[in-house]
């Protein structure tokens, strides 16, 4: 099975190795360097078998060289999947991600880690003692901390160059945006709408998460169940992958779909589901590229937050030429985000 998915992947090499200690499978996916070093997130989750954490890993690290390729960061694509029975604690937690950190720096720079889905600030601060190939560490470590705030800003300027786009006008004011899964991200981006003016419905899978959100920002709580067929202006998926398929398209009362959720389609066709029903989809890996350009610019690039901040109203920008092309072109936005991924690469 290995096999088949790397004779159908066009990435450079995946690194594998099984840590017996912790039963784990390590893959780190180098999609692309042609930018700069392959770089993503460390994935930490238990699969149904090693097959489908690499099939993860390949289709994660090819998003992240079309995401760091279309925010003009000078990074390419990968990713990590620690691929473990159960989510490790305490020292055994601490040795895994050392002996991670051992993997990680064997690839001499190939490929730089952050954190993803169960890792956070802390681990990178261990995988650190073992590699200096990675960014996202805690402050009080001299690292730029957590991305979420940033992913936040980016989909914020999202919403408002897609609303620009449609209406004409870039005011929040009296718009409301259903956001799906208010955690890190999703919390951070309601805070920046309601004050901008917009009126806010909230789901999440923990009701007093989703209740203290709407408590904090003045919103209205929607049952997560209910969350595709309720009405609103713009949807913003920022819980999971996946949400935007054959289904689910059919069910959705918005005109506009921007969320911070990674591989938001099902499929690729559902690009052309979401057009045909009159839909703008701002493409997840342009909208949320807010993280990496956090990491990127103030790590890698040694910029202040201002330089970091300018970058993160770019993705406004780059929003708006995509939808630009799709319309000229009468193309889905994927199609024309993927055209912007093609020319950066092969102008380098
Ligand atoms: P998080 O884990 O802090 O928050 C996710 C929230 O979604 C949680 O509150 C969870 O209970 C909720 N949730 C899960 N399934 C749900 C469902 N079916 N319906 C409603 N709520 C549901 O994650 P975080 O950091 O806020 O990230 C959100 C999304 O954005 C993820 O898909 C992540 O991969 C993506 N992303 C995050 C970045 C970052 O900088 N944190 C960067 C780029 C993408």
């Amino acid at each position: 099975m290995f096999e088949d998915l790397l004779r159908a992947w066009d990435g450079e090499e995946v690194a594998v190795r099984f840590d017996a200690a912790t039963d784990t499978w390590m893959f780190v996916c180098v999609h692309s360097t042609r930018l700069g070093p392959s770089c993503g997130g460390t994935r930490m989750k238990p699969y149904a078998a090693p097959h489908d954490a690499l099939e993860d890993g390949l289709r994660l690290a090819s998003a992240m060289t079309s995401k760091s390729a279309v925010a003009g960061l000078p990074l390419g694509g990968g990713k990590a999947v620690l691929a473990v029975p159960s989510i490790p604690e305490g020292g055994r937690r601490r040795e895994l991600l050392l002996r991670y950190g051992d993997l990680v720096d064997a690839l001499g720079g190939t490929y730089v880690t952050a954190c993803d889905m169960n890792t956070s600030e802390r681990d990178m601060d261990v995988v650190a003692e073992r590699t200096h190939h990675l960014m996202g560490r805690s402050t009080e470590s001299g690292g730029s901390g957590s991305s979420a705030p940033s992913t936040a800003v980016g989909v914020f300027h999202g919403i408002r160059a897609a609303v620009r786009h449609v209406s004409g006008s870039q005011d929040l004011a009296g718009r409301t945006v259903l956001i799906q899964g208010v955690g890190a991200v999703g919390r951070a981006l309601a805070d920046l709408l309601a004050d901008a003016g917009a009126r806010l419905l909230l789901s999440d899978v923990d009701d007093e998460r989703a209740r203290d959100a709407a408590a904090g920002c003045g919103g209205e709580v929607v049952r997560a169940d209910r969350t595709i067929g309720t009405e609103c202006d713009v949807f913003s998926p920022c819980a999971t992958g996946g949400v935007l398929d054959a289904s689910t398209i059919p069910a959705l009362r918005c005109r506009i779909v921007v969320g911070a959720a990674n591989n938001q389609l099902g499929a690729p066709e559902d690009a052309e589901r979401l057009s045909a029903r009159g839909i703008l989809y701002a493409p997840d890996y342009v909208v949320n590229a807010g993280g990496i350009i956090h990491l990127a610019s103030l790590e890698l690039l040694g910029e202040d937050e201002a330089a970091r901040d300018e970058r993160l109203r770019g993705i406004a920008d780059t929003l708006a030429e995509c939808l630009r092309i799709a319309e000229a072109e009468g193309i889905p936005t994927g199609a024309a985000a993927e055209r912007m991924v093609a020319a950066r690469l092969a102008a380098a």
